[in-house]
């Protein structure tokens, strides 16, 4: 059965609209974990712009299931990481002014920096994952690096706007899935994936992870919603 990662990122983006202390991301891995999370994801990013340093290591003492940690290499998160030792990371690419990750790591081309890193963390115990597209020469640079898995960038797929756009991107995604089970890598899979688009990605090949944040997040808002109205209305009156 495919795993569920929750990216709980976007708990800690509200939190830092207003610097405070809630809503708590690590209050948040508790809740997903109950509700049967397998695996609970964040991305540590250069800019902290919502999840911090306080929220990784408070997560790494309280996740009992799997700490996926999104990471950019630099040294400054690669030093952190092997420190706090999460149970995967996932090396992603990372720019300041993104609102969110754009593209899949081009592994090939950062092929020694990325091997050394992943090295480290194999070293530490620490499972390794590559964020990619589904590009043949990137699945096989990820199995040169040192990957354990890679996850499949499903953004492209996510917002194809027509009906032939979204089936040939579901197709790269089949293709690169085969394509990394031959290399013998370990598949998983996200970015965009929602509650319209998700069902077509479960027939990728062999897939172990998917990882979801913004849809859930979102959702959340709305089934919450009319029950934190009723319980304010109820201390008003
Ligand atoms: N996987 C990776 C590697 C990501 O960078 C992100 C976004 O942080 C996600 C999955 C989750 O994407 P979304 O929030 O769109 O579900």
């Amino acid at each position: 059965m495919v795993k569920l990662g929750v990216n709980i990122d976007h708990v800690a983006t509200v939190r830092e609209a207003r610097k405070g202390r809630e809503p708590d991301p690590v209050w948040a891995a508790a809740v997903c974990e109950l509700a049967g999370a397998d695996i609970i994801t964040v991305h540590l990013r250069e800019d902290r712009r919502h999840v911090n340093d306080r929220d990784l290591r408070l997560l790494k003492e309280t996740v009992s299931t799997k700490l996926n940690l999104e990471m950019a290499d630099t040294p400054e998160i690669v030093a952190i990481a092997l420190e706090v030792r999460p149970e995967q990371v996932t090396l992603v690419p990372e720019k300041r002014e993104e609102v969110t990750t754009e593209g899949g790591l081009d592994v090939r081309g950062n092929l020694k920096s990325l091997s050394a890193a992943a090295g480290k963390f194999r070293e530490a115990g620490i499972l390794v994952s590559y964020f990619i597209d589904p590009d043949f020469d990137q699945l096989a640079a990820a199995r040169d690096a040192g990957a354990d898995f890679v996850e499949l960038h499903t953004g492209s797929y996510a917002t194809a706007a027509v009906e032939a756009e979204v089936e040939a991107e579901l197709s790269k995604l089949l293709a690169g899935a085969e394509k990394g089970a031959e290399l013998g890598l370990r598949i998983n899979a996200g970015h965009g994936l929602n509650y319209l688009n998700v069902r077509p990605v479960l027939a990728l090949a062999g897939l172990e992870e998917l990882h979801i944040g913004h849809s859930i997040v979102s959702r959340a808002v709305f089934s919450g919603l009319d029950r934190a109205v009723r319980e304010m209305l109820s201390l008003l009156h």
